[in-house]
């Protein structure tokens, strides 16, 4: 067990020497406005011009990862081509037709998010935040639906001045069907969006009954107790401490817990883990850097391994002091996939890169699946870790009903490199009793997140969603598989009269939102 290492002079931010120089340049906040969002955990930093930077970007570690043309003009992004590529239209489209089965059993709304830029975006992580959502009920599609998030930055046609946080964020990673049956967009940097399940039009923030506690930025991972229906959560600070804050809140949404953790410096913490009792931090040396966001960085993080590495566990009804750290070794890890107590050890499965916003060009970087081993021995922690597999593997995705309890079963997407682009083309299903990877290849397809519905009593029992697309056509399907025989490909697939975009993470909703 170890202190977390104490702030250093550079690490310490001037709040109010950040705001003057803001009101002094041109720059404005928007280069602050990061949005550290999912994916396949394969990606760097970017050095591409932000839509907010009318000043070069300044000098990074990063590599650059625009190519060029021979005569030397730029050409786009990879997160700029493809089926990455933002849309423009919000649609609305009934009686969708359906190839195969729909199971009629599958009485809900399916809803993802992702980031669409409206103009240029200087990274795959920052742009709007648009939902996509497909109503299922009685074996039929009723509906699709893609809306912005309406949030201050979409309202008023750009980042709002002030620092990100609070509502100044693009709620454009996650929804999360969370506390007192809300439906919530998440980002990162900044405070949930809610938005009406029936017609995924936006509520407003939501800062949670009893609010005024919340920090200005939630996590778009958030963790529901299965027992206790208790979400945990946490936020990381950009410019002043505390730059990490655990959260619980009850299932009525009431903010019952807010512990601010200890930590040298603000470093992107993209998701964690719990257990039934505690919750899994992850730090790793990728920190913010003032100077890469006032130069324009649309992702101001940098790789600092001399920071080093570390694991916090805390109770989950523990104080802030009283979390424990064990240092492991450099890398990233984006997603986990599960976390359980298993005697005095905690198990934990997450997506590990070896480094990420380093040399290398951006989504490049493979993940794999890793085991985390802890031994607690109630006053000291060891470490162990191990890889599990040789798949290009992340989006995780446990069931739900299996949060912070042993599971057996993992799904995930599976990726390649296309064209320099990290693109799931397979989803995956692994038995951690054998070590067995299942895989429905795509069929050519190009896939997102696998989601669990649950149906049945057992874990994995259920149906697998995910949106797919087409390169032929242009448009997406959303394809249903049955989540115990995964190789078996999709038993239906809704076809979309539009392209969706990739994004990054989605949640079903129950019943009868109409
Ligand atoms: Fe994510």
């Amino acid at each position: 067990v170890s202190r977390p290492p104490q702030p250093r002079d550079d690490s310490t931010v001037d709040r109010r020497h950040l705001l003057r120089l803001a009101g002094r340049s041109a720059l404005g906040f928007g280069a602050l406005s990061v949005l550290a969002a999912c994916g396949d955990g394969a990606r760097t930093s970017a050095p591409a011009p932000t839509r907010a930077a009318r000043a070069p970007a300044s000098t990074s570690s990063a590599s650059a990862v625009t190519a060029s043309t021979q005569d030397g003009e730029p050409t786009a992004s990879w997160w700029e081509r493809g089926n990455f590529a933002p849309v423009t239209a919000e649609t609305t489209a009934h009686a969708l037709p359906v190839e195969g089965a729909l199971p009629p059993e599958l009485d809900g709304l399916y809803v993802r998010n992702g980031s669409n830029p409206r103009s240029p975006a200087g990274h795959w992580f920052v742009g709007e935040g648009m939902v996509h959502g497909v109503r299922l009920r009685g074996g039929r599609a009723e509906w699709y639906r893609n809306r912005f998030v309406r949030t201050p930055v979409y309202e008023q046609g750009e980042l709002p001045p002030g620092p990100p946080g609070y509502a100044n964020g693009y709620a454009n990673v996650s929804v999360v069907h969370g506390p007192a049956d809300r439906l919530l967009c998440l980002g990162e940097i900044g405070q949930p969006y809610e938005l009406d399940p029936s017609d995924l039009s936006t509520i407003g923030l939501f800062d949670f009954a009893g609010g005024g506690a919340l920090g200005p930025n939630v996590t778009a991972h958030p963790k529901i107790d299965p027992a206790t229906g208790r979400m945990h959560f946490f936020g990381y600070g950009l410019l002043e401490p505390p730059f990490l804050v655990s959260y619980t809140a009850a299932p009525d949404g009431t903010l019952e817990r807010v512990e601010p953790i200890g930590v040298g410096a603000s470093t992107m913490i993209h998701d964690f883990a719990v257990t039934d009792r505690d919750a899994i931090f992850w730090e790793f040396p990728v920190l913010f850097d003032l100077d890469l966001a006032i130069g324009g960085e649309a992702m101001p993080f940098r790789w600092e391994p001399s920071y080093g590495s570390r694991i916090g566990v805390l109770a989950l009804e523990g104080s802030g002091a009283d979390v424990r750290w064990v240092e492991i070794d450099n890398g990233f890890v984006f997603h986990g996939l599960n976390a359980f107590r298993r005697g005095d050890e905690i198990v934990v499965d997450v997506c590990r890169l070896d480094s990420v916003f380093d040399d290398a060009p951006f989504g490049t970087q493979a993940s794999h699946l890793h085991r985390w081993t802890i031994r607690d021995t109630g006053t000291q922690l060891t470490f162990r870790s191990e890889r599990l597999d040789d798949a290009q593997l992340d989006f995780p995705f446990v069931d739900r009903r299996f949060v912070g309890r042993p599971n057996a079963l993992g799904f995930f997407a599976e990726f390649e490199h296309l064209d320099g682009a990290p693109i799931a083309t397979s989803l995956v299903r692994r038995d951690d009793r054998t070590g067995a990877i299942e895989r429905w290849d795509g069929a050519g397809l190009q896939l997102g997140e696998p989601l669990l519905v649950p149906a049945g009593d057992g874990e994995g029992e259920g149906w697998l969603l995910s949106f797919a697309h087409d390169q032929a056509s242009g448009l997406a399907g959303l394809v249903v598989l049955d989540a115990t025989n995964v190789r078996a490909g999709p038993v239906a697939t809704v076809h979309l009269p539009v392209r969706v975009p990739f994004g990054f993470h989605g949640t079903w909703v129950p019943g009868d939102p109409t």
